[in-house]
């Protein structure tokens, strides 16, 4: 998640600057579950059945609980129903805990133009060969909120809707 941990470094650089508390601590902080709200995953609706290989609507609403110009929002399919606690210090889900990962988009707020990397999420994403039987996946949005003073660490909000994956 480049983006994000460039600002991570920027954020800490900033807690170094003015030597604040958080400059006595060593980099592995827990990412901290944001207090304002999680955005809203509408498409795929939740209960969708879709088949390996098939395009399928993506629609997520972010949340923006603390009016950031763009939100970065990473999304993963998993095989069991993601908690907050599942998310390591990057705000992202370890290697071997999840599926497939689609990457890092960027959603522009305020009318604000896109970026060209990360792009904004795509209206149809598709959903690859998973090497699982048929049966429940789990397709997550993880949103990184920015700009949340006081706290310095990231906030991130995390939404999932359950899916019935046809192999
Ligand atoms: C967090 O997860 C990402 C994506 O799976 C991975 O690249 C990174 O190494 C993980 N970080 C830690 C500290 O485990």
């Amino acid at each position: 998640m480049r983006f994000s941990t460039t600002v991570q470094a920027a954020l800490t650089l900033a807690a170094l600057a003015f030597g604040t508390v958080q400059a006595a601590i060593p980099i592995a902080k827990r990412q901290m579950e944001s207090g304002h709200g999680t955005g809203t995953l509408t498409e795929p609706a939740d209960g969708t059945t879709i088949s390996s290989g098939a395009t399928y609507d993506f629609e997520y609403h972010n949340g923006n609980g603390c009016e950031s110009g763009y939100s970065p929002i990473t999304v993963w399919i998993l095989d069991t129903a993601p908690v907050f606690a599942d998310l390591n210090t990057t705000g992202e889900f370890s290697p071997g805990n999840y599926l497939f990962s689609y990457g890092e988009y960027l959603i522009p707020n305020f009318g604000l133009p896109p970026m060209s990397s990360p792009t904004p999420p795509p209206a149809t994403l598709e959903l690859p060969e998973l090497g699982i039987p048929s049966g429940d996946v789990f397709i997550a949005v993880v949103e990184s909120l920015l700009d949340c003073p006081p706290d310095i660490p990231i906030e991130y909000g995390l939404t999932y809707n359950t899916i019935s994956y046809e192999a």
